[in-house]
């Protein structure tokens, strides 16, 4: 962790909840310092064996095991827990005890109060690439009963210690192809493949991949370098989270998200122009429909 923070973020990190702007989670802001969580989820031995705990099952192989078992749904090659880790549980991961008692809560995404099911529709539609199932569909209920269950004791509308991706400031020196091509060719290539298409054993995904058809879309909140720079930082290397420097993690997640991905499913127009307008302007650090080395980003993946 880095020296010299401001003494207000210290504050923060030794509250248990912070405060945040619950009118707007169109991108989190989770404070610079990761806040040590303190809330543990119920283990799954504790899921009871009657219908209700059937239903968590279910979630819980839903949240894992997406694309095989909603093909339907999911136009890519991911799974919930690729980004959410340990099956959800994971703090800094976006975990679903996080998430659930925080909602029904306003976004700016889609300018209107999200209820759970309405944001994991969100994750459906861009993260997946898919088509989200119903709100009141069996899969919905399934993957709502499992977040509720993990949320087990937790306090609603309190933000709790390792919600979301804790936020990792842009460098100083901004972000670098380059350096972060070396990066990705050093720490990140022998799982996710020299070209960010993931491995696979008997044509399904054990590595997932970082860019090209089977990946999140450039619609999705990992499509903002600074959303993908926090997640990396916390959460990969896989094993060894929190062993790049903010400027390393900042420099990889430059470096993938320069690659081409399925559309954003928003497109206005036919115009990447149009639809950087509308939707990229403000939206964090991005890319789309931005010039690198004269080649126009967002055009859509062909691969
Ligand atoms: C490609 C990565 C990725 C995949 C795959 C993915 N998500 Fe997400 N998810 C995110 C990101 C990024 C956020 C936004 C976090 C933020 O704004 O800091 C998010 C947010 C969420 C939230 C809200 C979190 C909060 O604290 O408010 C929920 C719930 C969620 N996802 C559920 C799902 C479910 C269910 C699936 C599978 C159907 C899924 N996600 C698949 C990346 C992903
Ligand atoms: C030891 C293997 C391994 C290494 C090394 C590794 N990852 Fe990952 N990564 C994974 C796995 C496995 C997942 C999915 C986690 C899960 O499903 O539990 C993942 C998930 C991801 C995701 C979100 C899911 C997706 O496909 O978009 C991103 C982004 C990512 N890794 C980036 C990186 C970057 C950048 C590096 C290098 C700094 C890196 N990873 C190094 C194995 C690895």
């Amino acid at each position: 962790m880095k020296a010299l923070l401001p003494l207000s973020l210290l504050f923060m990190a030794g509250a248990q909840a912070t405060p945040i702007a619950m009118p707007d989670q169109s991108q989190l802001k989770v404070p610079g310092v990761a806040a040590a969580p303190q809330f543990v989820p119920p283990a799954e031995s504790t899921i009871p064996d009657n219908a209700f705990g059937k239903l968590v099952r279910e979630g819980h192989a839903l949240f894992v095991d997406t694309r095989r078992l909603m093909p339907d749904a999911v136009g890519n090659g991911m799974n919930c827990s690729n980004c959410h880790l340990d099956q959800g549980r994971m703090a800094h991961s976006a975990p679903l005890w996080g998430a659930y008692p925080m909602y029904p809560a306003y976004r700016k995404k889609n300018d209107k109060v999200n209820t759970f099911a309405e944001r994991i529709q969100g994750c459906f539609q861009f993260s997946m690439n898919g088509k989200p199932p119903a709100a009141d569909s069996p899969q919905m209920t399934a993957l709502s009963v499992y977040a509720y269950w993990l949320s087990t004791q937790a306090p609603t509308a309190v933000e709790l210690a390792g919600r979301g991706y804790p936020e990792v400031p842009q460098p100083a020196q901004g972000y670098d192809f380059k350096r972060g091509q070396q990066v990705y060719a050093e720490q990140c290539a022998i799982c996710h493949g020299a070209n960010g298409e993931g491995q696979k054993v008997a044509g399904e995904y054990v590595m997932p991949p970082l860019w090209g058809n089977d990946s999140y879309n450039w619609g999705a909140g990992m499509h903002r370098i600074n959303t993908a720079a926090s997640f990396i930082k916390y959460n990969m290397p896989l094993g060894r989270p929190g062993s790049l420097s903010d400027q390393q993690a900042w420099d990889v997640a430059a470096w993938v998200n320069r690659h081409e991905r399925p559309q954003d499913p928003r497109l206005v127009e036919g115009s990447v122009e149009k639809t950087r307008l509308k939707f990229h302007a403000n939206d964090g650090v991005n890319l789309y429909g931005q010039k690198v080395n004269g080649v126009l980003i967002g055009q859509g993946s062909t691969r």
